[in-house]
């Protein structure tokens, strides 16, 4: 069991920022990712549309024999992680914005909160916000809009840059001192928030604890993969593949 992979979903290439930090703390890793870009976003589908969608995958990536699923989507942890859980044995890793991190961190107490509209519904999400960050000011963004652009390879463009400046520029004139990226597609927009909030703001990407989390759990479950062999990694896609390979030829390979 230890030489099978670790599986990865999300609605699309988003998640492949979360694989990236996985394969790179990982590199003898085995892994298989799903997206599921026909279905792409979710940001704007209903919780039980999302848990259908997730039963159907982690179902396709048990298939492949994952030993631990990724569920790389902040908007499918929020409507679907406590059924997956409570109907699969397989262990899983789950994203949540990282407000807590920020949270602590922060100086001027002004943190900012970049989503999609169903994570911001999430019940993990509230239960971090009351839990850590009551004494901050939190501004809640939903990047409507954003998922599409990453998805078709548009992150560098004016449209791109007009739409982040509408939702970051009130962050800024709050005071924010960091911002959450709470979806796993806006890591490949970093280059372009970066030129609006220059170094004024740290910006948490929670991805590289997400990876440190899969290797604790695979730890603990003895299923760490200890061989030297060069990892195989597999991509599949409900909609076009190639356009998934395609992506991660040009944002990660
Ligand atoms: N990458 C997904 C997330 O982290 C995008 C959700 C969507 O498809 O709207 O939430």
């Amino acid at each position: 069991m230890y030489d099978a992979p670790i599986g990865f979903f999300d609605s699309g290439v988003g998640g492949l920022s979360v694989w990236r930090e996985v394969t790179q703390l990982l590199p003898y890793e085995n892994t298989v990712y799903y997206a599921d870009t026909a279905f792409c976003p979710y940001g704007t589908k209903t919780p039980a549309e999302i848990v259908t969608r997730a039963d159907y995958m982690v179902d396709f990536l048990l298939s492949k024999r994952s030993k631990l699923i990724v569920v790389a989507c902040n908007t499918a942890t929020a409507a679907a992680i406590d059924h997956l859980r409570s109907v699969y044995a397989v262990p899983f890793v789950a994203m949540e914005p990282a407000v807590k991190p920020a949270a602590l961190h922060s100086k001027s107490n002004v943190v900012g909160v970049l989503a999609t509209r169903g994570t911001f519904k999430g019940r993990l999400y509230h239960e971090t916000l009351s839990r850590f960050a009551s004494h901050v000011t939190i501004i809640e963004q939903p990047g409507d809009g954003l998922v599409e652009a990453v998805e078709a390879g548009n992150t560098d463009s004016p449209e791109i840059y007009r739409l982040l400046e509408t939702y970051l520029r009130p962050m800024l004139d709050a005071g924010a001192d960091h911002i959450v990226l709470g979806c796993t597609h806006y890591p490949f927009l970093i280059p372009a928030i970066k030129t609006i909030t220059g170094n004024r703001v740290c910006l948490i990407d929670p991805a590289p604890a997400v990876a440190q989390r899969v290797k604790e759990l695979l730890a603990q479950h003895g299923l760490l993969n200890h061989s030297t062999r060069k990892a195989q990694f597999d991509f599949f896609s409900s909609g076009d593949r190639t356009q998934v390979e395609k992506f991660a030829e040009k944002y990660i390979f």
